[in-house]
């Protein structure tokens, strides 16, 4: 799909999509095209006597005459003063996925901004082609058959804008950040016996051509290291167990501390020994939902040539039960020393991060580190799908992972840590213990991981169990499983707040 920028224009072929404000106030360029249309435009919407302009609605005229459009859609665009740059971005995204597969071959877009809202025409230009590119991805590598049912027909995508400069300048940094939750979308998309551990480490190697540098450590290096935890969980399998380091050195000053994410990438999660039931286990293939969330953001940083030191790195296992799989009870010894009985292999997780957490401190000492992870599914039972939890021992990093969020549309909640959880996690024989009892599952797993988190060290941990793919219903932004969550918020917090 082509996405460019022009002068709006009214007079073209193909699909052409203006705003209605509430209360069914046409814009001005949908004003123009209705007097081009000699009016067919509001018979139209008066005609449907439901359309009133709110978010959402459409009204959809095909070849009216006076205009070239084989269609117009008039969108309704709500209230002014309501309409956002998310608001922008589902415009855009619902009209793709309206006519994705309709037929139509190119869409251009003729909205002004309706009369209230504080967008500045570049910028609603730019946000109309971030929602209508995300909602324009398709993972179709595997379908041979009846491809028309699912490929998408749409070929171009014009967006009208008084401020093509604008609009194109903004748009540089924004695609690249699209492509980069494509990434991330097509790593939880693939099946796990294509995208194993180290199939995983040669896509990440594939972007040292943006410029990351990009280090590979596998079982012989980690063992080294003691990484007894991270071991532990990839011990079972087949495949053998990654560390990947991505470096994206774009700070003027060349020697300043990095900003550092790291990624929980289960490349598929059996559960272990403690085997996972059958139907829990579909959609396992996900559980490295962390680590391509990481991979798209060190993508973006790079793409978009970010003035920042960063480093990305994820622990790349798969969680399997066979003869030398790590048994419920075993102890295993973690790469800062501290012991941990292992009493639920399917809680395998934390133990990846673990090891990764102390490697990345101890090598990189960053400015903060946040993990990311399909950690629990008790975070769903907290917080369903629409909001990623979130807990941190910084107020301020907790602050502008919150606001970067919302900025993107990822939002995300933070929930406590504290002793009285702490305790949850004390082991009969080891340090502790990598579950705790029936309740509070995600704020145990996060003071597991905080025993992780070196002092003084500003940290934050996002569970994204519940965010990271959809089953079923759509998100406006997504049209199905891999939603790539997280590489905006982190690009967006990066771009806010980390860039000199
Ligand atoms: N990968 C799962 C968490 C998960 C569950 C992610 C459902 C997405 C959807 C994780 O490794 C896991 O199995 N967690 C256990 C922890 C328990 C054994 C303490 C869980 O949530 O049940
Ligand atoms: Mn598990
Ligand atoms: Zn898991």
């Amino acid at each position: 799909m082509q996405l460019s920028f022009a002068a709006p224009s009214l007079n073209s072929a193909g699909a052409l999509v203006l705003g209605v404000q509430a209360g069914g106030v046409f814009t001005p360029l949908a004003m123009d095209a209705d007097r081009a249309a000699g009016g067919a435009l509001k018979r139209a919407v008066d005609a449907s006597s439901k359309f009133q302009g709110k978010t959402g609605q459409v009204v959809e005229v095909l070849a009216p005459q006076g205009l070239k459009a084989a269609r117009v859609l008039l969108v309704g665009m709500g209230k002014g003063e309501d309409f956002n740059t998310g608001s922008a971005e589902r415009l855009g995204a619902s009209v793709v996925a309206r006519l994705y597969t309709s037929g139509t071959a190119a869409i251009v877009f003729a909205v002004d901004a309706p009369k209230g809202s504080k967008f500045k025409p570049g910028a609603l230009a730019a946000h109309l082609a971030m929602g209508a590119k995300l909602r324009s991805y398709g993972f179709l590598h595997y379908r041979t058959k009846a491809r028309d049912e699912y490929e998408s027909t749409i070929k171009s995508v014009t967006i009208g804008t008084r401020d093509t400069a604008a609009a194109k300048k903004l748009w540089a940094t924004m695609d690249a950040v699209a492509d980069s939750v494509f990434l991330a979308r097509d790593l939880i998309n693939e099946p796990p016996n294509v995208l194993y551990p180290a199939a995983f480490a040669t896509r990440a190697k594939q972007l040292s051509k943006l410029g990351l540098k990009v280090e590979v450590l596998g079982e012989a290096e980690m063992k080294k290291l003691g990484m007894g935890s991270l071991l532990g969980v990839g011990q079972g399998s087949e495949r053998e167990s990654q560390l990947v380091v991505m470096r994206w050195n774009g700070a003027r000053k060349k020697d300043e501390a990095p900003i550092a994410f790291v990624g929980k990438g289960v490349c598929f999660d059996s559960g272990g020994l403690s085997l996972k039931p059958g139907a829990s286990m579909m959609g396992m293939k996900g559980d490295m939902g962390g680590a391509a969330a990481v991979t798209g953001t060190m993508r973006a940083l790079a793409a978009r040539k970010a003035r920042v030191n960063a480093v990305g790195v994820i622990g790349l296992v798969e969680n399997m039960p066979d003869g030398k799989a790590m048994r419920p009870d075993d102890v295993v010894t973690s790469m800062s020393g501290q012991t941990i009985e292992v009493l639920n292999t399917d809680a395998e997780g934390r133990l990846v991060l673990a090891d990764a957490l102390t490697y990345t401190q101890r090598k990189f000492k960053p400015k903060f580190v946040i993990d990311l992870a399909t950690l629990t599914g008790a975070i769903m039972v907290a917080l369903g799908h629409d909001h990623a939890g979130l807990f941190s021992n910084n107020d301020q990093l907790s602050t502008r992972i919150t606001d970067a969020g919302k900025a993107v549309g990822e939002p995300v909640w933070r929930l406590p840590l504290g002793d009285a959880y702490d305790k949850l996690i004390k082991s009969k024989i080891a340090d502790m213990k990598n579950i705790g009892g029936p309740y509070a599952g995600s704020i145990v797993a996060a003071q597991f991981l905080q025993r992780f988190v070196e002092k003084g060290q500003a940290w934050a941990h996002l569970d994204i169990a519940g965010v990271a793919w959809q089953d079923g219903e759509h998100k406006p932004l997504s049209p199905g499983w891999g939603v790539g969550w997280g590489v905006r918020t982190l690009d967006r917090l990066v771009a806010d707040n980390y860039e000199k």
